[in-house]
């Protein structure tokens, strides 16, 4: 087991200083920052291994569409996909939901249908929705949450019908870091033969994920919020799923036979792989993967529970913080508010302390409007920060309060 010290020395930019102070890096819900075998693993397939997959004869289009397949088969592993061919690479969680949306929306949503999502939704997990909606004349349906954040299950229970053609929900709040009872929620769509998306944009990289254990139909989340590169993104599916989804972009690799009077397409996976994909990006992912299990999810887990915790008792004894989506089934991320103190004045004054929380809506409009606020200071922590790091902020916070005093 490796230490703290170990762990933070994988990482180059968290030794590194801003504004002459050290690096206080705490909005990993944004993006996570990376090992150096994530950043060697890209750099290497760049200088060595560069040439396009699944098109060339020769040895550098072989290596990279060989490591390229082997990532394929690790992410497979890593969620415990049943076959690796469930597994599509994307540009990130944007890119699998689009494609999601478009292409179970073309094949299974008709007018007069219904779609369910929750009021946590980030609007990745809104607008595709919204837009093929729009486009078939289907409605959306929201489930509620209460003060604490967390969603209303019975209201959820009384949102399916007949006509639900597909639940659509977060494992975890990128907004208040409340986690969804993902089990009860793909459990009751179930019985009722309604399938499940779930987008693990802030669900992956806090514990361990088994797709067939979960049951969920869908599966996916972004490479860059679990120490892999920008630009890459999973969408997992079952593979009847995804066998009967038209492509949804069309081009090189994604087909079989081109005329222009007919096209038929690829198999699984390369059907929803259109283009020159990002595979150096893939490789990358891959590795980061590697790494984090190099760690163990399950200690991944604790430790950040731990620095939940920690977070939990430094930021509630600060008087005059509000803490939006207190409850106790969450991830180490915080959302909070200081007494007459805009977010944006106290997020800009950690950051000149060298102190990077996230501010605004998070991408999550429709929370802050239940909260009937604009905005709020997002601290996300997680298994490479550390307790000091939490003193830190706590001591940030009380010097802004003393600034606004
Ligand atoms: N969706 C990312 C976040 O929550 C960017 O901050």
């Amino acid at each position: 087991m490796k230490s703290i010290e170990e762990i933070r020395s994988d990482f180059p930019i968290l030794g590194s200083k801003v504004y002459g102070k050290p690096l206080v890096y705490l909005d990993n819900g944004a993006t996570t920052q990376k090992p150096r075998c994530v950043i060697d693993a890209v750099n290497e397939v760049t200088m060595r291994y560069n040439g396009n997959i699944h098109r060339g004869v020769h040895f550098l289009s072989d290596m990279a569409s060989e490591m390229y397949e082997a990532s394929r088969q690790k992410i497979a592993s890593f969620i415990n996909a049943p076959k690796k061919e469930e597994i599509i690479f994307t540009s990130g969680a944007t890119g699998s939901i689009n494609m999601l949306a478009f292409s179970f929306g073309e094949r299974f949503v008709s007018k007069g249908d219904e779609i369910i999502i929750s009021c946590l939704e980030h609007h990745a997990n809104i607008v595709p929705w919204q837009m093929l909606c729009e486009r078939k004349g289907a409605t959306l349906k929201i489930i509620p949450i209460s003060e604490s954040g967390e969603i209303i299950m019975e209201e959820y229970h009384k949102l399916l019908s007949p006509k639900t053609r597909i639940v659509a929900v977060s494992h975890a709040s990128n907004a208040l870091g409340v986690i969804l009872p993902v089990s009860d929620i793909i459990a009751a769509a179930h019985s009722m033969n309604i399938p499940v998306m779930i987008d693990g944009s802030q669900g992956i990289q806090h514990g361990s994920v088994d797709v067939q254990k979960l049951n969920c139909d869908f599966y996916l989340f972004s490479g860059h919020k679990i120490y892999g590169p920008t630009g890459t993104g999973i969408l997992y599916g079952k593979e009847t799923w995804l066998n009967a989804m038209p492509p949804y972009q069309g081009g090189g690799d994604m087909v079989d036979k081109v005329t222009f009077e007919k096209t038929t397409y690829n198999t699984l996976p390369f059907k929803f792989e259109a283009g020159t994909m990002n595979y150096t990006g893939a490789i990358g992912l891959a590795t980061a993967t590697d790494y984090v299990l190099s760690i163990g999810m399950d200690s991944i887990m604790d430790m950040e529970q731990r620095l939940k915790q920690y977070a939990a008792e430094r930021l509630s004894a600060i008087r005059g913080l509000h803490l939006y989506g207190d409850c106790n089934e969450k991830i180490s991320t915080f959302s909070f508010l200081l007494d007459g103190i805009h977010q944006y004045d106290t997020g800009m004054i950690l950051d000149k302390m060298g102190i990077a929380v996230r501010t605004g809506t998070h991408c999550a409009q429709p929370v802050m409007n239940f909260y009937g606020i604009e905005g709020t200071v997002r601290v996300s922590a997680c298994f490479y920060n550390t307790a000091e790091e939490i003193d830190i902020l706590a001591e940030g916070i009380e010097k802004v309060k003393a600034m606004f005093a």
